[in-house]
Formats: C-alpha cells, sequence, structure tokens
C-alpha cells in the first residue's frame, strides 16, 4: 500500500496538553507518519484542534476572552508546541474552519436523506438567570450514581458514568451558580445509530488485524443495551456549526448548533480540504485522499487515539460515513485500522488536566528537547496496559541509551576518526569475521525492527532500535580499533568506515524516534537518508574519501540533582 493517509485524534483547544494526552495519539501518529515515508510513501497526516463545545466556552469565559479569540489564541499556542515536539503533520486544522462547518452541514444533510435523522421533543435544563439552556458542561450537580457533588451533565468524573442534565441532583448553573433551574420542551436531532448496529458488528467483526483494546471497546459498546443507543447531535449553544442539511435552513433548528462529537471527527476530513486551500490546490487534491469514489480506492486509513475515543471512532464516526455512503452519491473513506493506547500515569496518580498534574508540553520542552520526550514516551508507550511517567525511568532511557549508547557511539567514532584518519572515511583494510556476524545480526534485527513499525507495535520497535545501538557498541568495544590501530592501522580504518556507516544506519533508523537528533548524525555525516534494505549494502554507502564533521555532543545526561529539582517542581499542581 503505497498511499497512507494518517489521522491523531483532535486535542480540544481548552488548555495545553499534558505527556499523557501526547503520547496517547500525536506522537505515535507521527512515528508513523515519519516512518511511512521514510519508506518511500506517500502520506498524508492530520491533526487539528477540537474548538467546539461546553469546554471550549467555558474556558474561554474563565480567561475572560471571547470564545472566537480564545480559540485562535490557543490553537496558535497548541500548533508552536506540535511544532516544538516535532510533529509532523501535514495540516493542524482547526474544527472550527469554514471548511468544516460545510462538511458537517454536508454530511448532516446526507444523513437525513438516508432517513438516520430524526428530530425528537425533550426536556432541557433552562435556566432563567443566564437564559439559556445549560447542555453537558454548563451543568453540575450532584451525581445520582455515586453523590458526588461536582457532577457535570455529561458526565461524573468520580464514577465515569455518562449524564443527561436531567439525571443531576440539585443542579446548578456551572455558568452563574444558580439552582433557578427549569425543564423545557426543545426540539434536537437524533442520529439513530442503532439502525445501523447489524452493519457496525459486520464491520467490526471484518477487522481482524485490529488491536485487541480497540476491538474489545467496540464489541463492548455494541453489545451493551446503552451503548448504541440514538444520539442527540444538536445543543442549544451559540458556539459551534449552526444546524443545517447541506446549504438549506433546517426547520424547527434555528439558533442550534451540532454537538461537538458530531463534528469534530468529520474535522479530519476538513483538515484535508484546509490542507489544498492553504496551498492553492483543487478539490480533486483532498478527495484523492477521502473519497474512494473520486481517487482513494488504494489509499490505506489509519486512526491514533487514547482507548476514552475508541467508542467515538468504531461507532459514531463510521455511522455518519457508513450513512452518507448509503445514499449512494459521494463514497467517503472508512477507516482501516485503529490503534488505541491505554493511559500514561504520572508518578504514582494521573495526569490531570483539570487538576494541573504532571508535566505539560510546555513545561517539557523548557527543560529538555523533544528527542528526550520522545524517546522515553514512545519507549514506554501504554500499549497493552496503562504505563506510569516517573523521573526515575526518564533518567534512566535518557542517559543509558540516549546518552551512553547512541550518542557516545557516534562521539566515540568521529572523535577517533579525526585524530587517527581526519575528518573523512578512511581507506584501507577489508571487513573480516566480526563484520560479517555483525552485519548478519543487523540485517535480522532490521526486519524485526520493520515488522514491528508496520505493525505499529511501538515498544518493541523502540526496543528492536536500542538493540540495534547496543550492537555498535559491542562491536566497537570487541574490535578496539584504537588498539587495532597501534599495530595494524588498516584494520582500524575498516572498523571506523564500517562505524561511520552506522552513524548513517543508526539516523535513518532512529529518525521517527528522534527526528533532531537524526538530522544532526545525517548533516554531520554529509549525507543522505535513504531506508536501508540490505545492512551490508548500507554499511558501505559512505565511501573512502567522503568527508564529514563531528557533531556537537548529541545528548547530555540528566544529572541527579536535575532529576531531583524536577521531580520537586512538578509534584504539585500546576496553577
Ligand atoms: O478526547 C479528545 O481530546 C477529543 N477532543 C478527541 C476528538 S477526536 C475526533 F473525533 F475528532
Ligand atoms: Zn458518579
Amino acid at each position: 500500500m503505497d498511499r497512507i493517509l494518517i489521522t491523531s485524534a483532535i486535542p480540544y483547544i481548552n488548555g495545553i496538553k499534558h505527556l499523557g494526552n501526547l503520547v496517547g495519539s500525536q506522537l505515535p501518529a507521527d512515528l508513523y507518519a515519519r516512518y511511512c515515508r521514510a519508506r518511500g510513501r506517500e502520506v498524508m497526516f492530520l491533526c487539528a484542534t477540537d474548538e467546539h463545545g461546553t469546554p471550549a466556552e467555558l474556558a474561554a469565559a474563565k480567561a475572560g476572552k471571547p470564545v472566537a479569540e480564545y480559540c485562535a489564541e490557543m490553537w496558535q499556542v497548541q500548533k508552536d508546541l506540535s511544532d516544538g515536539f516535532g510533529l509532523s503533520f501535514d495540516q493542524f486544522g482547526r474544527s472550527s474552519s469554514e471548511q468544516n462547518r460545510d462538511l458537517t452541514q454536508y454530511f448532516a444533510g446526507r444523513l437525513y436523506e438516508a432517513g438516520l435523522i430524526e428530530e425528537r421533543s425533550e426536556t432541557q435544563v433552562f435556566s432563567k438567570a443566564d437564559g439559556r439552556f445549560l447542555p453537558d458542561r454548563y451543568i453540575e450537580g450532584t451525581c445520582p450514581n455515586c453523590g458526588y457533588e461536582r457532577a457535570r451533565g455529561d458526565q461524573c468524573e468520580n464514577c465515569t458514568k455518562q449524564l443527561d442534565p436531567t439525571d443531576l441532583i440539585d443542579p446548578r448553573s456551572a455558568i452563574s451558580g444558580s439552582t433557578d433551574l427549569e425543564e423545557r420542551e426543545t426540539k434536537h436531532l437524533y442520529l439513530k445509530q442503532s439502525q445501523m448496529r447489524d452493519q457496525l458488528r459486520d464491520w467490526i467483526n471484518s477487522k481482524t488485524d485490529w488491536p485487541v483494546l480497540t476491538t474489545s471497546i467496540a464489541k463492548k459498546w455494541l453489545d451493551d443495551g446503552d451503548g448504541l443507543q440514538d444520539r442527540g447531535i444538536t445543543r442549544d449553544l451559540d458556539w459551534g456549526v449552526p444546524v443545517k442539511r447541506g446549504t438549506e435552513d433546517w426547520p424547527g433548528m434555528e439558533g442550534k448548533v451540532f454537538y461537538v462529537w458530531f463534528d469534530a471527527p468529520i474535522e479530519y476530513i476538513a483538515a484535508a480540504h484546509e490542507w489544498a486551500d492553504a496551498r492553492g490546490l483543487s478539490q480533486k487534491d483532498w478527495y484523492r485522499w477521502w473519497r474512494t469514489d473520486a481517487g482513494a480506492e488504494d489509499v490505506r486509513y489509519v486512526q491514533f487515539m487514547g482507548k476514552d475515543n475508541v467508542p467515538f471512532h468504531t461507532l459514531s464516526f463510521p455511522v455518519t460515513i457508513m450513512g452518507a455512503n448509503s445514499v449512494g452519491r459521494e463514497q467517503w473513506k472508512l477507516v482501516d485500522y485503529i490503534k488505541s493506547f491505554n493511559y500514561l500515569n504520572y508518578d504514582g496518580g494521573q495526569f490531570s488536566t483539570s487538576q494541573g498534574r504532571g508535566v505539560f508540553m510546555d513545561q517539557a520542552l523548557s527543560i529538555l528537547p523533544a528527542d528526550y520526550w520522545r524517546w522515553w514516551l514512545l519507549r514506554n508507550a501504554p500499549e497493552t496496559s496503562d504505563a506510569e511517567f516517573t523521573w526515575d525511568s526518564f533518567q534512566g532511557a535518557a542517559n543509558k541509551d540516549l546518552a551512553d549508547t547512541l550518542g557516545n557511539f557516534v562521539s566515540r567514532v568521529t572523535k577517533f576518526c579525526r585524530s587517527k584518519f581526519g575528518e573523512e572515511v578512511p581507506q584501507g583494510g577489508v571487513p573480516g569475521p566480526a563484520e560479517e556476524a555483525l552485519i548478519a545480526d543487523l540485517q535480522v534485527r532490521l526486519e524485526n525492527y520493520q515488522a514491528h513499525m508496520e505493525a505499529i507495535e511501538v515498544r518493541k520497535a523502540a526496543a528492536e532500535l536500542r538493540a540495534i545501538w547496543v550492537a555498535g557498541n559491542e562491536y566497537l568495544q570487541s574490535t578496539a580499533p584504537w588498539a587495532a590501530f597501534k599495530e595494524d592501522p588498516d584494520r582500524a580504518a575498516a572498523i571506523i568506515r564500517l562505524s561511520l556507516n552506522l552513524i548513517r544506519l543508526y539516523a535513518i533508523l532512529s529518525a521517527p524516534f528522534i527526528p533532531n537528533a537524526a538530522r544532526a548524525m545525517l548533516t554531520a555525516l554529509d549525507t543522505d537518508d535513504a531506508w536501508p534494505g540490505d545492512v551490508a549494502a548500507a554499511l558501505t554507502h559512505l565511501p573512502a574519501g567522503h568527508a564529514f564533521s563531528v557533531p556537537e555532543n548529541l545528548f547530555s545526561k540528566i544529572t541527579d540533582d536535575q532529576r531531583a529539582e524536577w521531580a520537586e517542581m512538578f509534584s504539585g499542581v500546576r496553577t
């Protein structure tokens, strides 16, 4: 498959994301996108900010800013941080874009034509003091399930039960605190997802290669009585995509907007439209990624997300796509593979945005460059179970893997070469049994590494990459060119020639994990980054006489003092 469409779950606009958010979708998506590009595939990698819904409105109100202004500012903040982490999105869009507005209204129109949308009258909580309805998080009260007093209208944070605003005991407005509330009749649109249950089940059952985490959640929701209920897809809010069907007004829906979880996944599609518009490209250029009747037949579409997002991506969004496709006109691409992640915990507890607990993306970059974080996070990605960030483990991975193994190899080889042979690949000598053994070992490891990357087995890929670095160190240690040089300079030249080529191989294989260090290595070697097929050939790529320079130290060690200082600094809550 030569064309790969990759999306990462789109982060909520309210606030800076923590490392747990990052490793749950955007970072592994970036790893895979970089790997696919390195293998010569055509990649479209999309992400965006999720800007609608009550979290955005409440955060804007708290910041004392109009919501549009707040979102524009926070989009820039998130964009700069994603650049800082080297997230190589082709487009980092915004769910509040006009492209998403148009597409959301278009999909609603097609679902209506398909008979999958119905209008229902229901009671919603209205606040007289605020002069408005209070959907989702605009209302707080006591959870009817566990008695937690600060449950929100959409969910109780304490016991995780999904709630409706009218379920809350002693409800109050989250805006004004007013308890002068009443239930009023209002009309909303419902997506009749339950009608698609059989089609969804067949589709999910056909995905035998999906991670168990993904399919187990999908199946649980599919067969759970509550899981595939018809869903209200409109809200009485000002901020959001106005309810229309295609370009036509929707009688009775004036002043309402679509529910955030209806328009958010459609932004995956809209981001490609934004990408084309930003580059002066045509409709055809983004349709070829998204419409299987307009060029996307051979695209493989892979999604990345945290486990809490799985139900929306295995049930609700597929209903939108399958439902729209069922009208028999435009045919949109359904996801081919969903990679989902468990949670990353922080030092004995949870990362928490609302409580400011853990390390946030801006803080991380203020203490160390992105590659240190990328390496630890990916190497410990919460794939098969939850994972835990501790400063000890972070220090260990940075010092042992990055500084002692990779960084030290690069520095020893380049510095030794400079002092004995000058800054060019030395000539003389021929490969012997030690080189043959290393090549045979690395050939197997390269194939393992590729297989793990193809399967998006992030931890296994990281472990194999580390083993590849270790193999080079062991080779250097056992062949000891510094000793060989005294007796037989040609032998030392052969070892160093191979080792310089090994640095190039390391740079290429490591680039998806640690792109900045990889770039520094390739720049120092003044070479290209063509993916190796055969290790033996790759290790003779740089010929004798090829000039290089000694790179700056790639990684510094984290001292015990630094570790203790950071552990202390991040032990409290962010204010
Ligand atoms: O959980 C979240 O951060 C959501 N904003 C993810 C949305 S993903 C998608 F559907 F757009
Ligand atoms: Zn509860």
